[in-house]
C-alpha cells in the first residue's frame, strides 16, 4: 500500500532545538523530533517529509510542493505564526488539514505570542506538549486524512 504523505515544517530557530532555552523548549534536538515523526509515521502508515528553515520563503515553496503531493501538513511555523500573512496565504491555497504545533505553551508566554495567523487555517493546534505535540498532530492527521480518502 501507498502512504499517504504529510508534511512536517518548521520555522525559525528550531535548527537550535535542544540548545536554545531548554527551560522552555527541553532538551530534544531537531533531529529527536524528525526521528519521532518518521517513527510515528511509520505506525500510522504515514510517509513523513521533514523540513526545517529560518527563511520565510522556503517554508512557503515547502507549502505549495504539498499542493501537488501532500494529504496534510503539520507545522511549527515558530517566531512567523505572529507575523506571517504570506504563510497563511499559502496554507490557505493547500487543500488538505493543516495542524499548528508549539512545543511552548504560547498562551501562558509574552502577550505577542498569543496572536497567531495561521491558527484561523489550521484544522487544529497543539500547544505545550513538548515535542509529544508533533505525535499528537501526526496522529490527528493520520485520521483527518483517513476520513477524506
Ligand atoms: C514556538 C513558539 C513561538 O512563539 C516561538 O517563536 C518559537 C517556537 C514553539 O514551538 O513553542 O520559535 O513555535
Amino acid at each position: 500500500m501507498v502512504s499517504r504523505l504529510v508534511y512536517v515544517l518548521n520555522g525559525p530557530n528550531l535548527n537550535l532545538l535542544g540548545q536554545r532555552q531548554p527551560e522552555i523548549y527541553g532538551r530534544e534536538t531537531l533531529a529527536d523530533v524528525e526521528a519521532l515523526c518518521r517513527a510515528e509515521g511509520g505506525r500510522l502508515g504515514l510517509g513523513v517529509r521533514f523540513h526545517q528553515s529560518n527563511r520565510e520563503y522556503e517554508i512557503i515553496d515547502w507549502i505549495h510542493e504539498a499542493r501537488g503531493d501532500a494529504a496534510g501538513i503539520a507545522i511549527n511555523p515558530a517566531g512567523f505564526t505572529h507575523t506571517s500573512v504570506s504563510i497563511l496565504d499559502a496554507l490557505i491555497a493547500f487543500d488538505g488539514p493543516v495542524i499548528e504545533v508549539h512545543i511552548s505553551n504560547v498562551h501562558r508566554r509574552e502577550p505577542f505570542r498569543h496572536q497567531s495567523y495561521v491558527s484561523g487555517r489550521a484544522e487544529g493546534v497543539i500547544a505545550g506538549f513538548g515535542t509529544q505535540g508533533y505525535v499528537f498532530a501526526l496522529q490527528r492527521l493520520a485520521t483527518l486524512t483517513e476520513a477524506r480518502s
